[in-house]
This record gives structure tokens, sequence and C-alpha cells, in this order.
């Protein structure tokens, strides 16, 4: 996301491979009885999995032809999604648009007067993490993507100037994850209306808590006094996916959600939480569950990965709390050579940490079913970086070290609720905002830190080797390998890239890009032939001025992991950010996720001029933009990124 509160204190064939590049087998596959070969195939060297076009893939990417093959795209500040020659975009499932729910077909409204209900049955704002989930490979398949969060200006018809129960409803239903059928028809992809599989979960959607953390007294209030149903999922950022088929959803900056009082504890400060509220939602206004005053725990049960099961629209999303409790960007999964899950995830705040978790079990084989509890028993760790390009994961265990009751931890359940303080405690390092995360296929783990312009700031931590600049407006790509493999408890590491534009003077935004310019790298992405795929979102309230001038409209580029070239893809229209990337098995389909064209730097748009910036992609004089998802293919039929 683009907002930066101040409360955020601010191919090769590999044998440990990431499994994100490799198609689920389909839904249809499965029901015929082949659900033994889902896992397995996840563990073995990616040069046997993924069915014919990922072998064809990898044996591209083996060998030592180029990985990029397109002529990059110019700098832009056009409002148009721009690709290279030879490439096409489609829009499909923008925000308001009907999901397919059966017998619910509500059109979207373009002065924003659709109800709260008809929200329930739309494709929600703000669009970030996705994934394609295969049904009939690369010709149909299942669109799960999140919504990450709302801009009034444009949600309702006079914005904020009412505010109502009503209007919070619409808010919270224009909020969560959206799940919707895709097909290619002819060679345009539709959305398929009505269908069995279209699902929305909002912020309202029941939700169950499972591992250590679940039914935990700070998880109990007043309407759950077991601490184990919550309702809904909030401000869902980036994504990731199981070898077992699930979506995983991310919630990032929950907190601003809600509204403290005058008095807050240490822990309400520890997570931003502000007297009124940090982000200007007003839920609490007509809804209790966010005024904390009232329901103090409630935001601890949010901050969590929660796993769905797109493959069954009646599933309950479930929040696993053995991964622990952050502001997350994502969650990225590898799987070890013998067999179990390690997930990798961010937290996108100033001066937060990176973590990972093992699976205490192996995987098994077969689909969610067999693997319902695979992330509820396991280590959670997080990064100790150090200065000569070493580092270790430090266990998060109750008991362990300082993490025992005299320091404020009564059990485990309370290291994963304050894994900030956890983590605090223990010495982690403090990075310069880590969102998402991706494995290339020789097992280097990628991690977008966005920006931070607080490092080295006045009482703020300052430059270290492993985030080196200073107010830095930039970012950077750090990677790190796992000593052994995605289990292994030390890591070596480097830095991919330092963004920044060469032709500024100062050394510390200069960057060391080969290649084309780019800034504030967010969404990361390694398709089936290991094109890295880098998103930016430099925030609309810092675009155009200081260091980041002249570097255009957000943008999309592609990275070869082997040689470190960069080269421009995609722009985005005016004043979104690009986020979210997936693709059909065969390598000839990318869907890419374009959030909030039009930001204002303030973040909400005037409902009187909602157009005023940007009116992508209606294009309809003084429309409201739309969030919306691109499909991008080559004209000729050929891999996306040659
Ligand atoms: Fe939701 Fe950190 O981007
Ligand atoms: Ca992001
Ligand atoms: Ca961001």
């Amino acid at each position: 996301m683009a907002k930066d509160f101040s409360t955020m204190e601010d191919s090769n064939c590999s044998s440990n491979p990431s499994f994100h590049d490799i198609s689920l087998p389909s839904r249809r596959t499965m029901l015929r009885g082949s659900l033994g070969a889902l896992a397995s195939n996840f563990l073995a060297p990616l040069s046997a999995v993924g069915g014919a076009a990922a072998l064809t893939a990898c044996a591209t990417t083996g060998g030592a032809g180029p990985l990029l093959g397109f002529k990059s795209v110019a700098l832009s500040t056009a409002d148009l999604v721009i690709v290279p020659e030879g490439y096409s975009v489609q829009v499909i499932a923008p925000w308001g648009d009907p999901v397919g729910l059966s017998g619910e077909d509500h059109a979207f409204k373009a002065d924003a007067s659709n109800s709260s209900a008809h929200q329930e049955t739309q494709f929600g704002m703000h669009h970030d993490g996705i994934h394609y989930f295969a049904q009939d490979g690369s010709k149909s398949g299942l669109l799960a993507m999140n919504h990450e969060y709302t801009d009034e200006g444009l949600l309702f018809t006079d914005g904020m100037a009412t505010w109502t129960a009503d209007k919070v409803r619409k808010a919270q239903a224009a909020h969560g994850v959206s799940i919707c059928e895709v097909q290619d028809k002819g060679g345009k992809w539709e959305v398929v209306k009505p269908s069995p599989w279209a699902r929305r979960i909002t912020a309202n959607t029941r939700a169950q808590l499972s591992g250590p953390a679940a039914g935990h007294a700070l998880m109990q209030t007043a309407a759950d006094p077991k601490g184990m149903t919550v309702l809904g999922t909030l401000n869902n950022c980036a994504s990731g996916i199981t070898p077992w088929g699930t979506y995983l959803t991310a919630e990032e900056n929950f907190i601003n959600y809600f509204s403290g009082g005058e008095t807050l504890s240490a822990h309400d400060k520890r997570w931003g939480l502000k007297k009124g509220g940090g982000g200007g939602y007003r839920w609490h206004e007509h809804d209790a569950r966010f005024d904390v005053t009232k329901n103090p725990n409630e935001p601890n049960r949010f901050g969590w990965i929660v796993e769905i099961d797109p493959y069954n629209p009646s599933s309950t999303p479930i929040k696993r709390t053995a991964l622990g409790r952050a502001a997350h960007e994502g969650a990225t999964t590898g799987v070890t050579p013998d067999g179990r899950a390690v997930v990798y995830m961010g937290e996108d705040s100033r001066f937060e940490y990176i973590y990972k978790f093992v699976s205490r079990d192996r995987i098994k084989p077969g689909g969610f079913a067999e693997n319902a509890t695979l992330l509820d028993h396991g280590t959670l760790y997080v990064a100790q970086f150090a200065e000569d390009g070493k580092g270790q994961w430090l266990p998060l265990v109750h008991g362990q070290g300082p993490l025992t009751a005299a320091n404020g931890f009564a059990d485990q359940g309370e290291v994963l609720i304050k894994s900030r303080q956890a983590s605090d405690v223990l010495g982690a390092t403090k990075m310069d905002r880590p969102e998402w995360i991706s494995i290339d296929k020789n097992g280097w783990v990628y991690c977008t830190l966005t920006n931070n312009r607080s490092r080295g700031a006045d009482k703020q931590p300052g430059t270290t080797k492993v985030n080196p600049r200073a107010n830095n407006t930039m970012g950077n790509i750090i990677r790190w390998k796992d000593a052994g493999d995605f289990a292994g408890t030390t890591f070596e590491w480097n830095h991919f890239v330092l963004a920044g534009d060469p032709s500024l003077a100062r050394a510390d935004a200069k960057g060391n890009i080969k290649g084309d310019i780019f800034a504030c790298p967010d969404g990361l992405w390694t398709d089936g032939r290991g094109v890295l795929w880098i998103q930016c979102d430099m925030s609309t309230s810092a675009m155009g001025k200081g260091d980041l001038k002249n570097l255009g409209n957000n943008a999309m580029l592609a990275a070869d992991p082997r040689t470190g070239e960069i080269r421009r893809f995609l722009v985005g229209p005016s004043g979104c950010e690009i986020t979210g990337a997936t693709g059909t098995p065969d390598g000839k389909t990318m869907f890419i996720n374009i959030q909030h064209p039009g930001e204002s730097p303030s973040e909400r748009s005037d409902p009187k001029a909602p157009g005023a910036i940007s009116n992508w992609p209606d294009k309809k004089p003084g429309g409201r933009p739309r969030s919306a998802t691109v499909v991008i293919r080559k004209n000729d039929g050929g891999l996306i990124g040659t």
C-alpha cells in the first residue's frame, strides 16, 4: 500500500525449490483421485514437477539463453498501462464489478451509489496480492485476490461528509478477499458469472483462530469469550500459497482501523494504536469492535496470516497464529527436502522485522484436508543479520533465552501475540520496511525493503551494512540463502540491488541498478522461467519530489537473478501502485493488480472530483478510477518476458 502512516515509526532446477512458479494441480485432477500427487510433486526438483509446461520452462531457464527478451518501456506519466511492443493488456475484475455469486449480479454504479449489500457481492477496493489456482491448466482457473484498504472519496457518493453504520458496513465489505473463476475465451479472459467458486470474504466473514494463541486470554472478547472466532480479515496486503493448494492472505496495517482511548498500554503503543484511530477509517464510531476502549483485545485478533481453501467456497478462513502476529506484508512458502513447509514473512513498518516459520510436520500428499493443521505446529524465527554477510534465525519459543514470564511472556501464545516485543528482546535486526518476499531457483530468498525515510534520523537506528542508506527514499532488495536448506538456522546474505536514479548526485540515493531505474520496490514474484518481477510503490505523497523526481508513474520491472540485469516491463496509470503477480502454468498469461489509480497525496479522493488524477480503467471523463486486474499476453502467444 502507499499509505505511509506516521504510526509506522513511522531455472536452474534446484533441488531446494520454491514452488511459487509451479502450477497447482487442478481441482478436477484432485477430484479424480490424484490427491497424492499434489504434495509429492512439490517435494521433487522443479524439473520433475508442474507438467509439460513447467518442464519446458525449466529447460529454457537452465540453458544459457537470456531470460529477458523484450524491449524496455520508457518512463511515463500517462494515465495508461504501458507494456512493451508485442504485448497486449486487458482489464478484468475492477472494484465494484460482480464476482459472480449465483443469483447476485449487482452492476457497478459509477456514482458509487451501490449499497453495502451490493458491495458484499462485488470485487472489493484496492486490489493487492493475487494467485491463479489452475482448474483446467492455463485455460481456466480461480483467481484469489486481496483488497487492501478503501478510499472513501471513491467508495461513497459524498465521501465521508456523512458517516453511518451502513457506510461502515460497505467499507468493511470492500475489504478482504475475492475469489472468482476466470476463463480464457478465445484469447480474452473473462470472469465467469455466475460461478460456484465465486466468493467474497470481507471484514465481517467468520474466521477461525488456530495454533498456540487461539483461545488465549489476550484473544478473548465479550462477543467471543473463548477467543476462537473472529469476524473478518483486514488490510490484506501481499499473499502466498501453500503446496497443498491454499491461499495465504496477510493482514498488514490492521492497527489503523482501531481507535484507542486516552490511556494506551505499552502493548498498544508498541503496535501503534492511536487515540481516535490512526488511519481515519472511523469504523469505531458505528462498530464497537474497533473501539479499543470497549474491546481491548480485538486488535490482538488481527495481524495474522490467514489460510483460505479457494476450492471450497464454504470453507472457513483460518488465522494461523503459529506464524506470529505482525503488520504482515505477505507469506512466501518454500519446501525443505524432507517435506516441511517454510513460510517467510516481512513486516512492513519502519524498523520492523523479517520472520520465517518452519513446520514441525511434513506435508502430506493430498490437499487442504490432509494438511489442515500443518501450519499450527512449528517454530517461528526472526532474522538477525550480521555485518559480515552472515546471519541467524532466532527462535521465538517461550522459555528460551529472554522469552520468559519474567520478561512479560507468560506462554507461547503471548510470545506470538507480542511477536514485535519478543523480537525486540531477542535483538533481531530492524529493517527498512520489509515487503514482499520471493524465492529464486537457486534457493535464494529475496525481500524488498521499500524505503525508510527515518533511517539515520534523530533518535532512530542508524545505517549498517544491512540497511545501508540514511533517509532511504529509494529502497533496496536484500537476499539471503539459508544454510543447508530453507529450515537452516543460519544464512548468508547480500544486497541484490540498491534502487535509485543514477543521475542523482547523492551517493546514498544513487543506487546500483544494472538497467532501468526504479524506486521503492514492493511486489516481488519469481515466475516459472526464473524471472524476478519487481513492482514499485513510490508513495504518491512523495512522488515527483526530492529524490523521487523524474521516475514517472509506478512501474513493474523484470530482473534476471543470474546477471542482475533489470528492465522496465510495464508502467501503470497515474497515482497507482503495481502489486500482486501470478500467471498461468504455461507462462503465457500474467495477471497483475493495479492498486489505487488516481490516489492523491492525502490518500482520500475528493468525491466532487473523483477523476481528478486518473479515470483508469473506464476512461470516462471525471469518472471514478478503479483498482483492477490486468491480464498481460504476448501477441505472438509466447512466454511472458521473452
Ligand atoms: Fe500493503 Fe506494505 O504494502
Ligand atoms: Ca505492499
Ligand atoms: Ca508499499
